[in-house]
């Protein structure tokens, strides 16, 4: 059966803006987060701590988090690969929770973050100890959950590995991420019931990108099994630098549209969360990635 509620991660400001051709300026990143909390999110992820090298548009972070005013009732999150980075985020405030990030294929791990699935396991334990000191919340995302873009298909019993280790070293909740959008329903239900064996399934988020355009569906499945956590970008910004072609998550307001459609709360507002998307995809310079903004902003 279908959760009554669904809490939504929006990952437009880090997921979506670390992928744009453009550097989106700082002030334009903060004015996105603020626009998102006011059409209703509690749990936005505002950025990251990883090499400016790879990612340049996250490499203001630091400012984005000293600008935003602190959110009482819900939280910024950013990701930290390691120590370095968590060094970084621990110089700045309003940090509520980081993300730790493994992949379910070892030959995303080595382009995204440098090292072997088992070596990333390794560095990121002392990351989660710090940040359990500093009272932050640790989320931990799985990637490749149902396809690699350089090894192709993947077990989901890898997943359900990676997902119970990342669990077992104190992460809150795991994010399931279809990197490359290439998952269809089957696949996901298979994927979340392997998961779901070894990490509850009030613990499991769904990041799906849409490159396919199989995501909504995907995620109608996962929420039939009781998933009720899902990331999202508003607009459907983004993408994956190491990932090449693969388009961004599917869009907040896509799934809010079918959340709210089927009677599923949110908390959010769709026509703000629009209004929102289409500055921002202004911004980037193109058109709003989320068919369901279109029309309502049409109307
Ligand atoms: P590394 O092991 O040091 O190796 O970094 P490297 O060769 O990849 O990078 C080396 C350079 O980064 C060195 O600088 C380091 O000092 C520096 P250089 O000597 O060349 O000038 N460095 C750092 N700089 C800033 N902050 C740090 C840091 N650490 C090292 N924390 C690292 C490993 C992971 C940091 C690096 O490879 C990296 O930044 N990779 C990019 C990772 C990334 O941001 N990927 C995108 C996010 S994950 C994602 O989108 C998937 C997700 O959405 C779920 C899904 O959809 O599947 C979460
Ligand atoms: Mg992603």
């Amino acid at each position: 059966s279908f959760p009554s509620s669904v809490r939504i991660v929006e990952v437009g400001p880090r997921d979506g803006l670390q992928n744009e051709k453009n550097v989106v300026p700082t002030a334009e990143r903060i004015a996105l987060i603020n626009g998102l909390r006011q059409a209703g999110l509690r749990h936005i992820e505002v950025g990251s701590f990883v090499s400016p090298k790879w990612v340049p548009q996250m490499a203001d972070t630091p400012q984005v988090l000293a600008a935003l005013p602190p959110m009482a009732d819900g939280r910024y999150a950013v990701l930290v690969p390691n120590e370095r980075g968590m060094d970084a985020a621990e110089a700045c405030p309003n940090i509520g929770e980081i993300a730790i990030f493994a992949a379910a294929s070892e030959s995303f791990s080595h382009k995204n973050i440098n090292c072997s699935i088992a070596e990333s396991l390794e560095r990121f334990a002392p990351v989660v100890a710090r940040a359990q000191a500093n009272g932050w919340a640790v989320r931990g995302y799985v990637s490749c959950v149902m396809g690699c873009p350089y090894e192709g298909d993947v077990p989901v019993q890898r997943v359900a590995e990676v997902a119970a280790a990342l669990y077992r070293m104190g992460c809150y909740e795991i994010s399931l991420g279809d990197t490359v959008g290439v998952g269809t329903p089957r696949l996901a239900k298979s994927m979340i019931e392997a998961v779901a064996a070894e990490v509850p399934v009030t613990a499991l988020a769904a990041h799906f990108h849409d490159t396919y355009g199989q995501a909504l569906a995907n995620l109608l499945a996962v929420l039939e099994l009781g998933v009720a956590v899902i990331d999202s970008s508003v607009a459907g910004l983004g993408g994956c630098p190491y990932a090449a072609g693969a388009a961004g998550n599917v869009a907040t307001e896509d799934v809010v549209y079918m959340l709210h459609g089927m009677g599923i709360e949110t908390g959010l507002d769709l026509m703000a969360l629009a209004v929102v998307g289409q500055r921002i995809s202004s911004v980037v310079g193109r058109s709003t990635g989320s068919k369901v903004a279109r029309a309502v902003l049409a109307r």
